[in-house]
């Protein structure tokens, strides 16, 4: 059942959605080092009407703002612009910036998306109710640029898996889990 606030609106909640290679890499700094074209369905799927909190390399590896979702986009430069993305430069503005983009395009919307890359989730994972976490049977080296997703403590967290994909040709395996807090997070 759907958790409401005092004014029935629902209450909001974090959700981290991220792929890592087994060794945790998820990308080299510029891009994503596989394709998995169900899990990018996933995402889509998991995180349309939402806003999306993201650093400013994740924004440049995507190169637009993804349809149907809010695109706060974390930078310390000031002089930094982007056409579709709303810039913020610490992470309170980029919370701010996600209700506000909620209150203006999905009120129904129950979730804030922290949507990487390997620097805001180590800033956003104290806010997150849950993980949703593709893990790619691969060790790539990504290279000296490589973004890391952050190793999690299982005393903080229940994991759940909810689907093991096979590999097929050139395509690994990979599996869906989902991670949930055992207590919860920082207040949004
Ligand atoms: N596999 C996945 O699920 C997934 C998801 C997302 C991204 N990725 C990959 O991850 C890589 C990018 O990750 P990354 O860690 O290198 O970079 P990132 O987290 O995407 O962005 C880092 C940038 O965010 C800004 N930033 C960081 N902390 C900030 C703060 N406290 N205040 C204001 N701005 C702040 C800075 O921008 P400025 O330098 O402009 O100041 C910083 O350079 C790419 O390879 C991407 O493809 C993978």
């Amino acid at each position: 059942m759907t958790a409401l606030n005092a004014d029935q609106s629902p209450a909001l909640m974090m959700s981290a959605v991220v792929a890592m290679a087994t060794n945790r890499v998820i990308g080299d700094g510029t891009g994503l080092i596989w394709h998995l074209p169900d899990d990018l369905k996933r995402v889509k799927s998991l995180t349309m009407g939402c806003p999306l909190i993201m650093g400013r390399k994740t924004w440049q590896s995507i190169g637009r703002p993804l349809p149907g979702r809010g695109s706060i986009v974390l930078t310390r430069d000031q002089n930094w612009q982007a056409e579709g993305a709303i810039i913020v430069h610490d992470f309170d503005a980029a919370l701010t910036a996600a209700k506000a983009w909620i209150a203006a395009h999905n009120a129904g919307c129950e979730k804030i998306i922290l949507f990487g890359g390997g620097e805001i989730y180590r800033m956003g994972l104290d806010y997150c109710h849950e993980i949703e976490l593709t893990v790619i049977d691969i060790s790539p080296d990504g290279g000296l640029d490589a973004a890391l997703f952050p190793e999690l403590n299982t005393d903080d967290w229940t994991q759940q898996i909810e689907a093991e994909i096979d590999p097929v040709g050139d395509v690994p395996g990979y599996r869906y889990e989902r991670w949930y807090r055992a207590h919860p997070p920082r207040a949004l």
